[in-house]
């Protein structure tokens, strides 16, 4: 697949994807996702890639939503279609990812440009970066998950508030309601993401599979969490990287996944 709309670079164990339509804000149309999906299913699939980063271009935004032009005449069948195809193939998707996936959030980060940072695992800010749900200005609500994995990170009454109002939170105000993990100046977003890569990329990347999978069914009501560990904990044992980290600690070295 060619790529009009983002940016993939690899270098040794990172990939990165940039999201590139600065003119319009880094909006997700149709086929940036469509490339995104494909980016993303791409870099889980090289085993050299253990960690993926994604971000916008340009310094004022992440991405600034779902493309609103894209769907300003669409009926109720339609929407539905948009909501359940976009979570199928972008959200849900890397949210399931057993590649970790670090959103370096350099800049407004709105609507279904928030919910993709909420979809990653690992979520940065740069200081100047803006973040908010704010569909129901355009009488609409979030249709990439965002009713879901806001309240799961910030809780409900905090993603009730950022819904109801559809207002914008800065960086600080985001850590401090545990929506972003670590906020950093713009400068130092993409070195501090990458320090990051570094030091989960030298543990086992089939354990870090396995622990996003754990954790992901903590927020699966049909399924019992503790049963998904348990299973994969003991899958552990029967992998390379298994006897790869017991047999570098005891001969007192360090591991090589
Ligand atoms: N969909 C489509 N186009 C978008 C967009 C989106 N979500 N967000 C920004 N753009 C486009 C603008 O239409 C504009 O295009 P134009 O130059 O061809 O007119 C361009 O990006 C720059 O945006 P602009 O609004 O001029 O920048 P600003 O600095 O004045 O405002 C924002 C920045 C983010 C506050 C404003 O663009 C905005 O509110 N965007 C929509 C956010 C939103 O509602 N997202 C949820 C969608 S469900």
């Amino acid at each position: 697949m060619s790529y009009q709309h983002i940016i993939i670079e690899i270098d040794d164990y990172l990939g990165l994807i940039t999201i590139n339509r600065p003119k319009k804000l880094n909006a997700l149309n149709k086929e940036t996702i469509a490339e995104l999906h494909d980016a993303f299913r791409m870099l889980d699939e090289d085993e050299e890639v253990r960690v993926i980063i994604v971000t916008g271009s340009g310094e004022k935004a992440f991405v600034a939503g779902a493309d609103i032009a894209e769907f300003a005449d669409f009926d109720m069948a339609h929407g539905k279609e948009l909501s359940r195809n976009g979570q199928a193939e972008l959200f849900d998707f890397v949210a399931f990812l057993s590649t970790p996936v670090i959103a370096a959030i350099n800049g407004f980060a709105l609507g279904g440009g928030l919910e993709l940072a909420m979809a990653s695992h690992i979520r940065v800010a740069s200081s100047n970066a803006k973040m908010g749900l704010p569909e129901v200005s355009l009488g609409l609500i979030p249709g990439y998950g965002g009713t879901q994995r806001l309240p799961q990170l910030v809780g409900k009454g905090k993603a009730l508030e950022m819904i109801m109002t559809g207002g914008m939170i800065a960086a600080e105000e985001a850590q401090s309601y545990r929506l972003v993990n670590h906020v950093v100046s713009q400068e130092e977003l993409l070195s501090f993401c990458e320090d990051l890569a570094k030091r989960i990329a030298r543990n086992s990347p089939l354990a870090i599979g396995a622990a996003i999978k754990a954790v992901n069914a903590n927020y699966k009501e049909s399924v019992n969490g503790f049963e998904v560990e348990i299973e994969a904990f003991g899958n552990c044992f029967g992998t390379e990287d298994f006897e790869e980290g017991t047999t570098a600690f005891l001969e007192k070295r360090k591991p090589e996944f």
